[in-house]
């Protein structure tokens, strides 16, 4: 099944604090039908929802994901870096964004962000979180990441799940690599993507998506060319 046209990146992330529950709800309320985010494993082993490696940027907390526990990460403010308004959203664990994704009827592209040296780790944990708990009422996810090892981990536990690789520049040998591991997608910058490569992803089966595409008129061209899904911060531009 493709995905809809429009991924809304970290959730609506151009209009709400980025992986927090108040931007996956603007992204619905925008009319997105799919949201972006990101999976990091924390010190004790839950899954969070976190860009960064460190939790100074959306927090101020001089702490890394990998070495803390969720409920020293929970306690911690995840919005008024973003806005005052903010101020009482939280790092979510994988578990709050399946429950708020069920209650707004949306669908995933959940990528996995491995804390370095926990790639294997953090894919596996995704797979099987995704497994056990993403409810079957919603559309199936699609899982992505930049790292091969986290992909591969994943792919191999459920591979009856997209397996999308990201890529900031399509490598010369792309064709080897997605089918080196069962990768059926690709999610590429689309600053570094040519109508070229396109082509020819697009002629070997492979569904196109592009990141981080804010510019509607390029967001135009892209689709134009038979790019499946945009994924952005601003879905209420598309
Ligand atoms: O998944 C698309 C995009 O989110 C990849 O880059 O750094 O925003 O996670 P980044
Ligand atoms: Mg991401």
């Amino acid at each position: 099944m493709p995905l809809p046209k429009i991924i809304a990146h970290r959730g609506a992330s151009g209009h709400a604090p980025e992986n927090t529950l108040a931007a996956f709800a603007k992204a619905a309320e925008l009319g997105a039908k799919c949201v972006e985010f990101d999976c990091m494993l924390a010190g004790d082993g839950t899954l969070m929802i976190h860009h960064d490696e460190s939790l100074r940027r959306i927090t101020g907390a001089e702490l890394m994901v990998s070495e803390a526990t969720v409920s020293k990460i929970k306690a911690l403010d995840a919005g008024s870096w973003y806005d005052a308004e903010f101020c009482h959203e939280k790092v979510p664990t994988f578990l709050d964004t399946m429950d708020i994704l069920v209650a707004l009827g949306i669908g995933a592209n959940i990528e996995i962000k491995p804390a370095q040296g926990q790639d294997v780790a953090t894919g596996q944990a995704v797979a099987d979180q995704v497994e056990k708990r993403w409810p079957r009422h919603l559309p199936a996810p699609v899982i992505s990441s930049f790292s091969e090892e986290a992909l591969k981990a994943s792919q191999e536990r459920i591979p009856q799940i997209e397996h999308a690789l990201l890529w900031e520049e399509i490598p010369a040998d792309w064709e080897d690599r997605l089918h080196g591991l069962g990768a059926t997608a690709v999610h590429v910058d689309s600053d570094h993507l040519s109508r070229e490569q396109f082509n020819a992803l697009r002629d070997s089966g492979f569904p196109v998506r592009v990141y981080t595409v804010n510019d509607p008129e390029r967001g135009r061209e892209l689709l134009d060319w038979g790019v499946e899904s945009l994924i952005t911060d601003y879905p209420d531009r598309f």
